[in-house]
């Protein structure tokens, strides 16, 4: 009942009486104002005005179940109205079936578990807090409640295994546009998986495969984005930075997670039809960091300073290295941050 009575004041203009809401749904003045408590308890703030009725005054970010789909459909609607102008095909697939959680422990393991009872390609998972977030080359990564966007996307891709780290790359790229579009902000790629602002960390993303006789059973595609942070723990204060930060407001989760999934359907469109990221290089280079930069590219003990040249469409970094000699580095377990520091 709580997102009908949600529904109503959402599409209501001004104020709506508590008897109306109780006509319209057949129940209570009780049950309305209950429930109406509740959402006040969640965060939405309802007005409410004697011999008027409610209003819905703010949403804020709230992240719930109901949020991510009137988002989701929201963007759906506009991706549709937007066929033909926009980068790829519409096919509303992710996002489609969504499960939220107050508390998880990863939505990567989450989403790993729904697939291994047969969830849907495009199944989203969205946790307001992880207690056990996990980072690249078995990091943790701290998700706490409130302030990060923590999801899961699952893929069940035909194509092999050899092309599946170039999923990472379109997923940077959706994310780069979502963040833009949410909220103006222009982020830019540090290869294959980081996005970064003002040379600081907001978003990672951890791809994981699962295989069955050398074909891929399922891709999760992990995205955190540090949204409404207001500081980090010392240890990351050097590193990252978090959307709130930049504009100085809260931005709805709800709605990044919703257009970071409708950008990213449409760039992995692309991707599966054309088997490589040939339509995605122009525009990734643009946004890539650290093109024309020296970095260093690790692999466990071993490291090399070289040129980043951008990206083929294969997803794999071109360098060159300091005696001249030219080499394409696929994403694995590198990684590549800059001569001086992160960047
Ligand atoms: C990185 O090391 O940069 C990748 C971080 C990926 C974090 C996200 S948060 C949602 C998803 N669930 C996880 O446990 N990890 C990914």
């Amino acid at each position: 009942m709580k997102e009908r009575i949600l529904d109503l004041l959402s599409n209501t203009d001004g104020y709506i009486s508590g008897q109306h809401i109780s006509e319209l749904l057949g129940v209570s003045r009780t049950a309305v104002w209950k429930n109406i408590q509740r959402l006040q308890e969640e965060g939405y703030v309802i007005e409410g005005i004697k011999n008027k009725g409610y209003r819905l005054a703010k949403k804020g970010d709230i992240l719930s179940l109901y949020e991510l789909k009137c988002h989701m459909d929201e963007s759906s609607r506009q991706a549709v109205a937007d066929q033909g102008k926009s980068a790829g095909p519409f096919t509303g697939k992710f996002g489609s079936e969504i499960h939220y959680y107050d508390e998880i422990d990863s939505t990567n393991l989450q989403v790993k578990r729904l697939a291994e009872i047969g969830a849907p390609e495009g199944t989203l998972v969205v946790g307001d807090c992880q207690v056990k977030g996990r980072g690249r080359l078995g990091r943790v990564w701290t998700s706490p409640s409130g302030c990060g966007l923590w999801m899961s996307l699952l893929l069940r891709p035909e194509f092999s295994p050899m092309q599946a780290s170039m999923v990472t790359l379109a997923a940077a790229m959706a994310v780069r546009d979502g963040i833009y579009k949410v909220t103006g902000i222009e982020a830019g790629i540090k290869w294959p998986n980081d996005l970064v602002c003002n040379g600081k960390k907001i978003c990672g993303i951890l791809t994981e495969m699962s295989m069955e006789e050398n074909r891929i059973s399922y891709i999760v595609v992990g995205i955190g984005i540090n949204v409404n942070n207001r500081s980090f723990p010392e240890e990351l204060q050097e590193k990252a930075v978090s959307l709130a930060m930049l504009t100085g407001k809260n931005c709805s989760r709800a709605a990044l997670a919703a257009a970071v999934c409708r950008s990213f359907e449409q760039y992995y469109e692309m991707f599966t039809a054309d088997g490589n990221l040939k339509r995605i290089v122009p525009t990734y280079n643009q946004y890539l960091i650290n093109r024309g930069r020296q970095v260093v590219i690790s692999d466990h003990a071993v490291s090399m300073v070289c040129t980043s040249e951008g990206i083929d469409e294969t997803g794999a970094l071109l360098v060159v290295r300091e005696d001249g000699t030219r080499e394409a580095i696929t994403s694995g377990e590198v990684s590549v941050r800059g001569i001086y520091g992160y960047v």
